[in-house]
Order: C-alpha cells, then sequence, then structure tokens
C-alpha cells in the first residue's frame, strides 16, 4: 500500500505520521512545493520509526509528482489554512486552483488512486475534483464528517462528564461552521440514547459547540488544527488499505440519496479498498432532513463560485 500526502504543513505531516504509526502502509510519499519542506518532514519522522515502532517508509519530494507513481490512495491537504475569524468558504480563490494542479498531478502518475480531500472549502474541493478529474465518484472522498464526529463526541464526552469511548454520534452535512448536522437525536452513551441523560438545551449547546469546533481551535491557534484532522484522515486511509467496510460520514457526491443532487455533502459511507463502497441511508428526522437541505443550499452556493 502507497500512500501519498500532499501538502506537508501542519495538517499533511499530522496525517503522515498517524499513518506511519499505525503500521498499515509499507510506503508514504509527503509532496510539498516548498523546497526541502516535505524532505525535512519525512526525514525527521523517519527518525521517529525506532521510537514509535512502525515500519512505514516515509519519504519527502519537492514538487516531482513521478515519486508519488502507483499510489493507492492520495490525500490532499495543500493550499492555505484559515486564519481566525475567516470562513473556510473564503479559501476559495487560491486553493480551486491548487487542488485542480494537484489532483490532475496525482491522477496522472496514479490513474488508479483513490482520492481524499481535505483542502477547504472541502465539500466544494471534492466536487471541483469530481467535475475536472473524470475518476469514478466512489475514488473521490471529501475529509469532514469523520472530524466533525471526533469533535461532536468531544463535546458529548464532555457534557456527559463520560469518557469518549463511551460515545458513540455522527455528523453530516457540509463541513462548514453553518453546515454542519450534528444527530444529537441518534447519538448514544452505551447504546443508551444520550437525550435520556442530557437536557434539551445542554444537547443544542453540544451541537453549536461541535458546529465550531474548527474555528474555536482557529481562534486559540492562529492557524487551523491539525492533530484531529491528520487522525480522522489517517482512519479514512486505513479503511480503505485494510478494506475495513468501516462506516464514516464523509463527503460523496450524491445522484439523489438524501434527497440531493449534483453537489458532494457529508453522508454515511463505508469505506473499503474501492473507496466510497456504498452510500449508507439512514432515516433523518423531519427536523434533521429540513438542516440537511438547508446545508446543501450553503454548499451549492460555495460552489457557484468555482469557475467550471
Ligand atoms: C478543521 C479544518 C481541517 O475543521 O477544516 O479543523
Amino acid at each position: 500500500m502507497k500512500v501519498t500526502v500532499v501538502g506537508a504543513g501542519a495538517v499533511g505531516a499530522s496525517c503522515a505520521e498517524y499513518i506511519a504509526i499505525k503500521n498499515f502502509a509499507s510506503e508514504v510519499v509527503l509532496l510539498d512545493i516548498k523546497e526541502g519542506f516535505a524532505e525535512g518532514k519525512a526525514m525527521d519522522l523517519m527518525q521517529t520509526a525506532s521510537l514509535n515502532g512502525f515500519d512505514t517508509k516515509i519519504t519527502g519530494i519537492t514538487n516531482d509528482y513521478s515519486a508519488t507513481a502507483g499510489s493507492d490512495v492520495a490525500v490532499i491537504t495543500s493550499g492555505i489554512p484559515r486564519k481566525p475569524g475567516m470562513t473556510r468558504e473564503e479559501l476559495i480563490g487560491i486553493n480551486a486552483g491548487i487542488v485542480k494542479t494537484v489532483s490532475s498531478n496525482l491522477i496522472k502518475y496514479s490513474p488508479n488512486v483513490i482520492l481524499i480531500v481535505v483542502s477547504n472549502p472541502m465539500d466544494t474541493m471534492t466536487y471541483l475534483v469530481h467535475k475536472t478529474t473524470g475518476l469514478a465518484k466512489n475514488k473521490i472522498i471529501g475529509m469532514g464528517g469523520a472530524l466533525d464526529s471526533a469533535r461532536f463526541k468531544y463535546r458529548l464526552a464532555e457534557a456527559l462528564e463520560s469518557p469518549i469511548s463511551d460515545v458513540d454520534g455522527m455528523v453530516i452535512g457540509g463541513h462548514s461552521d453553518t453546515g454542519m448536522v450534528p444527530l444529537t437525536g441518534h447519538a448514544t452513551r452505551n447504546s443508551i440514547k444520550v437525550s435520556e441523560f442530557l437536557s434539551e438545551e445542554r444537547l443544542t449547546q453540544v451541537a453549536e459547540d461541535t458546529k465550531v469546533g474548527g474555528a474555536t481551535l482557529t481562534k486559540l491557534l492562529g492557524t487551523s488544527a491539525w492533530y484531529a484532522p491528520g487522525a480522522a484522515v489517517s482512519s479514512m486511509v486505513q479503511a480503505i488499505a485494510c478494506d475495513q467496510k468501516k462506516m464514516f460520514p464523509c463527503s460523496a457526491y450524491l445522484e439523489g440519496e438524501y434527497d440531493l443532487s449534483d453537489l458532494c455533502i457529508g453522508v454515511p459511507v463505508i469505506l473499503g479498498k474501492d473507496g466510497i463502497e456504498k452510500i449508507v441511508n439512514i432515516p433523518l428526522s423531519d427536523a434533521d432532513k429540513a438542516k440537511m437541505q438547508e446545508s446543501a443550499v450553503g454548499v451549492k452556493k460555495t460552489n457557484d463560485l468555482l469557475e467550471l
């Protein structure tokens, strides 16, 4: 299993690190446009191999896509991150050009690659890859819901005063401060609905804290977060590499599912060796259905800014 991670910034490097630590991939290629940067990150990470006990070979390369040839999975993290006060949507102008170039370079050297898009505004960048590359729709996956769901579980455990491992829950919809739909009605603690333990007001607070999860961190850090995004991507890569058939909410191209079409937005999918192997239709409450439709309107508005 060869994995390429484009962008050796904080998210890309964290992603490469988690993939290596989980020890399921033979090779990770880290690529960046900044001269020597990916090489340096790769060397630093390789010097953790004996300490962290992994055999994954990480190599760094400056902008030479021939080094990525034959990749099974590639992760696109390149582009500029958010600064405090910025929305993900404001990044579209710069990031669209970058994502278009990166995805076509990746496919040139790895025609069978499965692409995971992380760059923001992520749902729109995933849609852009769908519209411009001709890659099959199961091979284009946006990372947002896996991260947002991890943040949801963190907030739920905080409210429940429970360990995070007691909690389960999912966030669907667009990966934006207003577009996320945390499924509070489906969330559980040890299979018991969290509404048994938390008031409606507290659950609303959990949902609101989840939706601004990325913005809260951007304000604290001065740039966007990397540990949880990196870990979320690495779990998705592992599900594909190890054919786990694991369910994650991911940004997928919809053709009628959830009464939506011609956009990429977060829905539960099964990830396995073929990428998105299935879009899972779960029953939604009328309120969640309405939120999902509203979220789609927001994503489509951002998609309209693309020059396709
Ligand atoms: C975040 C970025 C990765 O939510 O979108 O932290």
